[in-house]
């Protein structure tokens, strides 16, 4: 549909005397616009993005892509054409929704009223076709996200993938494996990585200020929403929602509204429930903060976590309670608490505790310490943000992406950081479901001496797709 308009906005790659041409071409048509709008850099330092799934977390990631003065967003893609009863009746979300977003604002950012720029795509292997797209950012529920990223990583593209990064261990171990592979540039979506308040606090943990650590504790929201019980009905599939697209490599499953958009998140088939949805940002704060980016713990045992009762169509737990172990003993306990958030760090002469809004300490002053310059730094997503907002960590979160994506150079939360913090999270709820200790290797990523749990490190996925 706007093969016509494409040609207006200089592809990244393309060589300068190919853009030259295009521009004198474009300088005669009325509804073209100059390339200067999109910002100082050069035509071929612009990033050109596809945008795969346009439900809720894409409301934030959509316009935080859009306001960076380097990126054009060329494509929207989802399985969904446009419908209320996400998150809150109030979001229209799918791709119709998000292309017009995106064609409403490179509108008024150029001004030329009938632009129409962005493409929409159900299925994704045709944005991952396109060579003008540089990178993608997949916000799609996690069973489709290491398929996605492994199909993206052989196409050439970036990626930008929302946590939890993988459904799986062994997913996500292929992510690596793809990324790597292709030398592609990966950042995980878990933003508490920028924020400067996070930062200060896992550097004050690594640098010794609360002396040795001896615990961390994380917490987990509590489910948002309440699925049907025992005996739900199936509810027909509405119209312009391609069901079996999204269902892809999951099993065949009937159809019911709170099994997909924004609660597939409480299905195993789909998600691992407030453990991954949660548990990918506060156990992510715990791996940074005590220094285990390259390994999970070796044990994990349930501590009483409630599941729905058989038979519901939400199955992961209503009450997350796991205690797992590093090899070195520092134990981790992951609960649902109410009122409780974020991540405390326990060490033999104080503690850290960062709850998404902000750092607390004990002693107080302790958060107040600055960290000398032959003092361990973590990496900085933007050294120029210094207050401390939700907002910001996806701002600084997505720029520090895109910087990689320019400098080639890994952003703060690569594919291996992404994988092993979502696997924290699944042998988390291994433990819980099995109700059993397990043990794992980290360097074989073996569960030991246990084959039904072993198992569950990996999913089959329905064909025609696999891995
Ligand atoms: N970083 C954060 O703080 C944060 C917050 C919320 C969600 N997320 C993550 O974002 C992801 C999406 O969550 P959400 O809340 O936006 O869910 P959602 O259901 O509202 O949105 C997902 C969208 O993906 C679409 N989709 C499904 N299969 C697809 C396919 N094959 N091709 C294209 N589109 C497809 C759906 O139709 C839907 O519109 C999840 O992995 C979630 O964990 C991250």
């Amino acid at each position: 549909m706007s093969c016509k308009m494409n040609v207006s906005f200089p592809r990244r790659r393309m060589a300068r005397r190919d853009f030259l041409r295009v521009s004198a071409a474009a300088a005669s048509l009325p509804w073209l616009v100059p390339a200067s709008v999109f910002g100082a850099d050069a035509p071929s330092e612009r990033i050109h993005v596809g945008v795969i799934g346009n439900g809720n977390q894409a409301t934030l990631d959509i316009p935080t892509f859009l306001q960076q003065p380097d990126v054009q967003v060329l494509a929207v893609c989802d399985v969904n054409t446009g419908s209320h009863g996400y998150k809150s009746p109030k979001q229209f979300l799918g791709r119709k929704p998000a292309q017009e977003l995106v064609n409403a604002y490179y509108a008024k950012k150029t001004g030329a009223a009938g632009y129409h720029g962005c493409d929409a795509y159900v299925d994704f292997r045709e944005v991952l076709g396109r060579k003008d797209i540089d990178a993608v950012v997949i916000i799609t529920p996690d069973h489709w996200h290491g398929l996605m990223t492994i199909l993206a990583a052989e196409a050439g593209k970036d990626i930008y993938c929302e946590k939890p990064m993988s459904l799986s261990v062994r997913q996500g171990r292929a992510m690596v494996e793809a990324v790597r592979k292709h030398q592609r540039i990966l950042q995980t979506g878990s933003q508490y990585r920028s924020s400067p308040a996070n930062r200060h606090g896992c550097e004050l943990v690594r640098n010794g200020r609360i002396g040795k650590l001896k615990r961390i504790r994380t917490w987990v929201a509590e489910n948002n929403a309440v699925g049907p019980g025992p005996g739900w009905k199936p509810m027909p599939v509405p119209e312009g929602f391609d069901y079996d697209f999204w269902l892809g490599p999951a099993p065949m499953a009937p159809y019911h509204l709170d099994r997909c958009l924004y609660r597939f998140r409480f299905i195993f088939d789909y998600s691992g429930g407030q453990t991954t949805n949660f548990g990918c940002h506060a156990n992510d704060i715990a791996q940074w903060g005590s220094g285990y980016d390259d390994t999970v713990p070796v044990e994990y045992e349930d501590l009483g976590a409630e599941f729905p009762p058989p038979g519901s169509l939400f199955n992961t737990p209503i009450k997350v309670a796991f205690r797992a172990r590093y090899a070195n003993g520092v134990e981790l306990i992951c609960q649902t608490v109410p009122h409780k958030d974020g991540c405390l760090f326990e060490g033999t002469e104080g503690s850290v505790h960062f709850d998404y809004n902000k750092l607390t300490t004990d002693p107080p002053a302790l958060k107040d310490s600055t960290i000398g310059p032959n003092e361990l730094h973590l990496p900085v997503s933007n050294p120029n943000r210094m207050e401390n907002s939700r907002r910001n960590y996806i701002i600084d979160h997505v720029r520090n992406f895109l910087n990689s994506v320019k400098s080639r150079k890994d952003p703060v939360e690569p594919v291996e950081v992404g994988h092993h913090t979502a696997a924290l999270c699944h042998l988390g709820n291994i433990a819980m479901r099995l109700k059993r200790k397990i043990r794992f290797d980290p360097q074989k990523e073996q569960i030991l001496g246990d084959e039904e749990a072993d198992a569950m490190l990996d999913r089959t996925l329905r064909a025609p797709w696999h891995i």
